[in-house]
């Protein structure tokens, strides 16, 4: 009897965080800031990325190092919780939007977020729970919870085929750079 060939070839292929979500243990703020620089360089456009977790969890300390990945020039990535959207143009146009102190629908509209939805524009969202009903559908989604003072958990998963693809970029080359750093012999350039 001949068996069909199994189709799910393209699917395993683009799975190699298929066990999702990807959970990375963070010793220190540079390392949380290195994953972001990986995730900036992969970034291919349009991507919005959710971030969740309290505050001091590292949720900014990862969009600065999304931000340096992207290559935007060196200016100080702080947490625009006072003024919602930060925009910074690197290789792509990255919007750092905070919605700690969205309160309501309204004042989430008011924000003009949605509008940086389309195009290239990376969105790289702290507090995503607090305007859930408004992100596009295919998003990453990070989640970083202390563990202790310097360590962090970091949980990276998806909800869509656009943020799969690029998720499991970041793994790829997660890895690789993982690699070369424990293999290096020189002083970290960290
Ligand atoms: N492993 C870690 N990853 C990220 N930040 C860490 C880590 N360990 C300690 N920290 C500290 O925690 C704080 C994180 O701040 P921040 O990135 O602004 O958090 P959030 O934006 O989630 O409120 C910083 O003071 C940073 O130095
Ligand atoms: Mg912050």
């Amino acid at each position: 009897m001949v068996r069909p060939a199994k189709t799910k070839q393209s699917a395993t292929r683009r799975v190699p965080v298929s066990r999702l979500p990807w959970k990375l243990t963070s010793t220190s703020r540079q390392y949380t800031t290195r994953l972001g620089r990986v995730i900036g360089r992969v970034l291919r456009g349009g991507e919005t990325i959710a971030l969740y977790g309290p505050l001091g969890a590292g949720k900014t300390a990862l969009v600065r190092g999304i931000a340096q990945g992207l290559g935007a020039p060196p200016t100080a990535v702080t947490s625009p919780t006072f003024v919602v959207i930060h925009e910074y143009q690197g290789r792509l146009p990255l919007a750092h939007v905070d919605l700690y102190r969205i309160g309501s629908l309204r004042e989430l509209e008011s924000t003009g977020l949605t509008e940086y939805f389309s195009g290239q524009t990376v969105t790289a969202i702290e507090w995503a729970d607090r305007g859930l009903a408004s992100l596009p559908q295919d998003r990453i989604e990070i989640t970083l919870s202390h563990r202790a003072a310097q360590t962090r958990m970091i949980q990276l998963s998806v909800t869509g085929p656009k943020s799969h693809e690029v998720l499991t970029l970041v793994h790829e080359q997660y890895s690789l750079t993982d690699r070369v750093r424990r293999t290096a012999t020189g002083p970290s350039t960290q």
